[in-house]
């Protein structure tokens, strides 16, 4: 459980999000709407203490993660996938040494036929073949969304954090994706956390919803109850609908 308390974060001097309180449920699709810079990514950056807090505490399975110092910060951060919106995988490095990346920062592995066979598990999880050896300039934009996500569970995590995973993508790849996310929660008994602005990843994949509005939190529940509830920026979000 993920369980953010009255959290504000400055950035550069600026409030970006403030007075936030919502937990996270374990073992669930939490979505993360709200316009283009309402905050939601820097909500989740804060939340596993990428980006420091102004006032507030967060939790990560009863733990008070603000104040720990960077080590056992790291240690923490094993249990948590994270991809970034950009995908951002390092160009320089072939697809099996980005896959492999987050095992090597960690020294989870002894061996290199170890790591070798977990990066081609990970990569069949995310119905990757035959492309440890390319380079992600020479592959397509849903292929390096696929990449980014085999990087993001290589570690087990308990949580997971994806930061507009369909985006420029073609509606099928996109819809692909979200299948993946789908059965990986559910293979893996993953909590995720996706934020995103695609509609149908919202209907397909949503049990509980977060919506910010203006650095502030407007909505945060199941999903049922979102569509029944008549706050005017939730009507007005599912008025696109
Ligand atoms: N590193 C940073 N330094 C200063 N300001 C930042 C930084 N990162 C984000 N911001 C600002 O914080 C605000 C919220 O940004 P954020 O990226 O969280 O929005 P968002 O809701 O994720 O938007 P989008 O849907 O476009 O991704 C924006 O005004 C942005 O310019
Ligand atoms: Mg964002």
């Amino acid at each position: 459980m993920i369980k953010i308390d009255n959290l504000s974060v400055d950035l550069g001097g600026k409030p970006i999000v403030e007075n936030i309180s919502v937990t996270i449920q374990n073992n669930c699709n939490t979505m993360l709407v709200g316009k283009s810079g309402s905050g939601k990514s820097v909500l989740m950056k804060a939340a596993i203490g990428l980006f420091p807090a102004k006032q507030g505490e967060i939790h990560i399975d009863g733990q008070l993660i603000n104040k720990l110092k960077q080590r056992e910060l790291s240690k923490i951060r094993t249990n948590i996938g994270y991809l970034f919106q950009n995908a951002a995988l390092f160009d320089s490095m072939n697809v099996y040494q980005n896959v492999a990346f987050p095992l090597f920062e960690h020294k989870k592995y002894s061996t290199e036929r170890e790591i070798i066979n977990k990066v081609k598990q990970t990569l069949e999880a995310v119905q990757l073949d035959d492309v440890m050896m390319k380079m992600p300039a020479d592959l397509s934009g849903g292929m390096r969304k696929r990449v980014g996500l085999a990087r993001s569970i290589i570690m087990n995590p308990k949580y997971i954090i994806y930061d507009e995973p369909t985006t420029g993508l073609d509606p099928v790849t996109g819809s692909e994706i979200i299948d993946l996310i789908g059965s990986l929660q559910k293979e893996l008994q993953m909590t995720s956390i996706i934020i995103t602005h695609d509609i149908e990843c919202v209907e397909r994949l949503a049990e509980d919803i977060i919506m910010l509005e203006n650095r502030n939190l407007v909505f945060a529940g199941t999903y049922n109850d979102f569509k029944q509830s008549e706050l005017a920026s939730v009507q007005q979000y599912l008025s696109f609908f």
